[in-house]
């Protein structure tokens, strides 16, 4: 059976897009079933559609209330019975019932070194504070927005000059290979959320996994992958 995955995203999606041609390489095990969104005119549900995978919107305004709406297009997605759920780009904090339905089974990036900046702005935010570096996470999803075990990281050095929208220019294809590394490990049963943290082969791993310049995801004083 091929390892089944669903992309949550409300915007651009080119996380996803970078998973999809991952997928299409056939550098990455998994099938790429769909592409939910909470925003019925994002480019992401034009990306999926291109590419012949099934692109789904629901709209919150359809429905009463928050935990109304993510019971709905949860159920949408486990409709295609996915082994993992990554929000890229899905801009919206979800019903800790339906997180919680998922634990272990539903990751997000996010474009900052967490436990650092969660929340909205990060760019902005690691200038603000004379950071001498940036990154972003790739975590499992809990109730607590962004706040999630860290699976992977990856580092980016700031440089003298950099404004917010450089330091997204240069991290977001950094994002695209630290998602695709962190997916194929999930797909390929190495990394786990275990009772007490991340697991990698069984074992629970002492500090997130670091993509390295060869590409690959390092951890535990091995690679990965
Ligand atoms: C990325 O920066 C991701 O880390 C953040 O939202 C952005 C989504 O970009 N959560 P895209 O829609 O995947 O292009």
């Amino acid at each position: 059976m091929p390892y089944s995955v669903i992309v949550f995203a409300s915007g651009r999606g080119s996380n996803f897009a970078a998973l999809a041609q991952a997928a299409r390489d056939g550098a990455l095990p998994i099938r790429l079933d769909a592409l939910l969104s909470d925003k019925p005119d994002a480019p992401a549900l034009t990306l999926a559609r291109d590419a012949g995978i099934a692109a789904i919107a629901l709209a919150p305004r359809d429905f009463p209330d928050r935990a109304s709406f993510d019971r709905a297009i949860f159920a949408r997605a486990a409709e295609f019975a996915p082994d993992l759920i990554v929000l890229a780009g899905y801009l919206r904090v979800i019903d800790a019932g339906v997180v919680e339905a998922w634990r272990g089974r539903i990751i997000n990036i996010h474009p900052s070194l967490l436990p650092k900046y969660p929340g909205l702005h990060t760019h902005r935010r690691v200038l603000a504070a004379g950071d001498a570096e940036h990154g972003a996470s790739v975590h499992f999803v809990t109730a607590e927005l962004d706040g999630g075990p860290v699976i992977a990281q990856i580092h980016l050095a700031v440089v003298p000059g950099d404004t917010p929208e450089s330091l997204a220019a240069r991290l977001l294809p950094l994002e695209h290979r630290l998602l695709v590394a962190t997916v194929d490990a999930l797909a390929r049963g190495r990394v786990a959320l275990g009772a007490d943290g991340i697991e990698l082969d069984g074992r629970r791993l002492p500090a997130p996994l670091r993509l390295g310049a060869d590409g690959r995801l390092h951890g535990a004083g091995a690679a990965v992958g």
